[in-house]
This record gives structure tokens, C-alpha cells and sequence, in this order.
């Protein structure tokens, strides 16, 4: 927890610093772009400029014109800027060059008021985006993580982060290493960087078995730190945890497991997740892969499925088109059709089950030649 609010608290000052940063270094903007600021060609050439241009808090606007000929006048409101009116203004500049730097949000109007200019279109209403936390996030932190930390530090910029009106850019993969004071993950979008992993203590030497789409991690807790073996799912984005079974259990026996690898139906979150992995014994594996299906948040596998063929050992599995696929040592699929958690009455009251239709998608080498 300590890390999380110091991370928070590193970011803070990174967003700190590029708001100082936004502020002396902002974007500048010349105005009409190559045509500066003159009689516009037509009514609407300024107005279409600014569209074009995403213009901010921070950012400065350049006025290239010939003093005498032109000037800029500021007025308070969108009824005088519609109007021409030049009764109130608020601001006048007639030495060019002009730099104006935008450091207020709200919206500006800005107007040439020599001769009949303003009415021919030599006029510039420019829309600010008065949240700035919004703006420099949006700006510098196309990652996803980053992001997330920065609404963790207060509610007012969780406030300007939502709701998302804007869309992300998509997230990239994270590269996840395994490093001597514990894994680290780093994303291209973040420059690179390493973000912080938060891992439970004593889970330096983690085993990933899994991910799934691209935010949760399958991890597999090393029991020497004299803990015991734990199968977790951790949420890269939010660090939350979700627990894994680390037992079967079924009427005849009880033993402790191990995930080689595992994915899911659907987002862990969701109701009716399921989970399919496949499995082994712990301490003394099996000779061939079991294949294990369970709810999201069970705390114990109820059943496991192998098949006695060794070219049906399973190698790899995913989720696809609404169903698990198992790729086995020979090649074949096997897909699970239907897989059902039911109640019935055995020996022991109400007991749990599952079954599993199965269709097996046999390999079969073409033989050209
Ligand atoms: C206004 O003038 C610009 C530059 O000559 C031109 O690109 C734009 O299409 C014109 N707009 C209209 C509405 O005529
Ligand atoms: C303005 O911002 C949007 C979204 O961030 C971006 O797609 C676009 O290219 C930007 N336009 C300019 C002129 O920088
Ligand atoms: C000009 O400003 C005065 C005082 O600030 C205000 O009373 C008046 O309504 C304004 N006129 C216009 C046209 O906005
Ligand atoms: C976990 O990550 C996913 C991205 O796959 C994200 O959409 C989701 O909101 C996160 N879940 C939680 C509970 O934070």
C-alpha cells in the first residue's frame, strides 16, 4: 500500500512539472497560419484555423501582422464577438508581431478593429478547455497506468479524468520481466518506463501461467518465502487481486495443485466468468496434464478431465468464438461445447459437480504426394 501512494505521489510531481513545463514551453500557434493575421479570404478562413488547431492552457498565439494596418482587440463576450462590437473591449495589441499566451480557461474572442475587417471574418473565437489536470494528462500520459495513478491522488482529478470524452489511445503490450527485487513491467507508451508491479510480500519469484487482455496477470506466489503456494490474478491496471483455487477437491480425495496455465470466458469481473486451466498435482505431479474448469471466485477445483491417450495431453488452451480450445501433443483440438455447474444429492447431502461436452477436432495431415 505504502508504494502505491508513493508512486501516486511520484506522478503527482511529474504532473507538476510538466504543467510548469506547459506553461513555459506551450505550443505556438501562428495564427491564419501562412496567411497571419490580414483580411480574411473569406468569412469563415479564422474560424476553420481554429478548428484545425487543438490550442490549450499554456499555449501561445502569434498575430503576424503590419502595425497600422491591422490590429487585435479582445472582447468579454460571444454577443459583441458576433456583433463586431468594439464598445467594450477588454484588451488591445496594434504593434506587430503579437504573442499572446493563453493562461486563463474560458472561452477568448479576438477581432481585427480597423475598418470593416471584423465583418469581413478577420475575427477568432478560441474555445480553452478549462480543465487543465484533464488537458496535461491527456497531453503526457498516454499510458493507461500512469493515468489510473494520477485519479488515485484526489478526487478532483479522478473529477477531470471521467467521464472519458476522449478516447484513449489504445493500450500496447506491457513487457513483464523478471527482475532480482521482484518483476516489473514496462510499456513503449510510458517512454519505457518501469511501472512499479505490486505484489504481495514474499512474491519476488512469481510464475505468470496467463494473461488476459492485457491487463490481468496469472501468477503463481513461490511458496519458499514460507508462505504457501498461491494462484493469483492481479489486474496490472488497478492492481486489484482475485483469488485462484490452490486445491482440488473431490469426494475421493483432496490435494493441492498446481496451474500450468489458465485464461478466462470473459472479463474476472463479470458474472458468470469461467475459467479453464490445466492443472497437475502437488508435490507429486501426474504424468500427463489435467484439464480443470472452474467459477470465477471458487476457492476449489471440483473435478479434472484427462484422457488416458498421451497425443490428447493437453499443451496450450484459449478462449475463442465462445469456447475453450485445448491444443493437445498430437495436434488435435478439443473444444468444450458446454461446460455446466450443477448441484445434485450424493453421499453427503447437496454436493457440487461439473460436466463438460466435449468435441474433439482431429488432426489430420493432408499427405500431398
Ligand atoms: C476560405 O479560404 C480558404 C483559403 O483560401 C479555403 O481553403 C477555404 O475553403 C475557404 N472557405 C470557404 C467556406 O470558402
Ligand atoms: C488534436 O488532438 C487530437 C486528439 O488528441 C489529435 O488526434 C489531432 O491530431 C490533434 N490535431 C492537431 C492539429 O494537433
Ligand atoms: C459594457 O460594460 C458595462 C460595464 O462593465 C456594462 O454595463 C455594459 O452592459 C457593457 N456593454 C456591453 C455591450 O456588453
Ligand atoms: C482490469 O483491467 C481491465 C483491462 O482489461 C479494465 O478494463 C478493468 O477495468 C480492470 N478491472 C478492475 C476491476 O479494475
Amino acid at each position: 500500500m505504502a508504494s502505491k501512494i508513493q508512486y501516486a505521489f511520484l506522478l503527482l510531481s511529474a504532473v507538476m512539472a510538466s504543467l510548469f513545463a506547459g506553461s513555459a514551453a506551450g505550443v505556438y500557434h501562428i495564427v491564419g497560419a501562412g496567411k497571419g493575421w490580414r483580411m480574411a479570404p473569406n468569412k469563415t478562413y479564422y474560424e476553420d484555423w481554429a478548428r484545425t488547431r487543438n490550442i490549450s492552457i499554456g499555449d501561445k498565439l502569434m498575430f503576424l501582422y503590419r502595425s497600422g494596418v491591422y490590429n487585435i482587440v479582445e472582447v468579454p463576450t460571444k454577443e459583441q464577438f458576433d456583433k463586431c462590437s468594439m464598445k467594450n473591449i477588454t484588451n488591445r495589441w496594434q504593434n506587430g508581431p503579437t504573442i499572446i499566451e493563453l493562461t486563463q480557461p474560458g472561452p477568448l474572442y479576438y477581432f481585427c478593429g480597423v475598418g470593416k475587417h471584423c465583418e469581413e471574418g478577420q475575427k477568432l473565437a478560441i474555445n480553452l478547455c478549462d480543465d487543465i489536470i484533464g488537458e496535461i494528462v491527456r497531453r503526457h500520459f498516454p499510458c493507461e497506468v500512469d493515468r489510473l495513478a494520477v485519479e488515485l491522488v484526489c478526487r478532483s482529478w479522478r473529477t477531470a479524468l471521467e467521464p472519458p470524452a476522449w478516447a484513449p489511445p489504445p493500450q500496447l503490450p506491457w513487457i513483464v520481466l523478471p527482475e532480482a527485487d521482484g518483476p516489473a513491467f514496462y510499456c513503449v507508451l510510458s517512454g519505457c518506463r518501469a511501472h512499479p508491479f505490486f505484489l504481495p510480500h514474499g512474491a519476488r519469484r512469481s510464475r505468470f501461467f496467463g494473461s488476459y487482455d492485457g491487463a490481468w496477470l496469472f501468477l503463481a506466489v513461490d511458496p519458499a518465502q514460507g508462505k504457501e503456494r498461491d494462484h493469483i490474478l492481479v489486474n496490472l491496471s488497478s492492481f486489484e487481486f482475485l483469488d485462484l483455487p490452490n486445491m482440488i477437491v473431490s469426494l475421493e480425495f483432496e490435494r493441492e495443485i498446481v496451474i500450468a496455465a489458465a485464461t478466462l470466458s470473459s472479463q474476472p469481473t463479470e458474472q458468470g466468468c469461467i475459467v479453464a486451466g490445466f492443472i497437475n498435482f502437488y508435490p507429486l505431479p501426474q504424468y500427463q496434464w489435467l484439464i480443470a474448469f472452474w467459477r470465477m471466485g471458487d476457492r476449489v477445483i471440483l473435478r479434472s478431465f484427462a484422457e488416458d491417450d498421451a497425443c490428447m495431453d493437453v499443451e496450450d488452451l484459449i478462449y475463442s468464438a465462445g469456447y475453450f480450445h485445448f491444443l493437445t501433443r498430437g495436434e488435435h483440438i478439443r473444444v468444450s461445447r458446454q461446460v455446466i455447474f450443477h448441484q445434485f444429492h450424493g453421499q453427503q447431502g447437496v454436493e457440487e459437480g461439473v460436466e463438460v461436452n466435449w468435441e474433439v477436432l482431429l488432426f489430420q495431415p493432408r499427405g500431398d504426394g
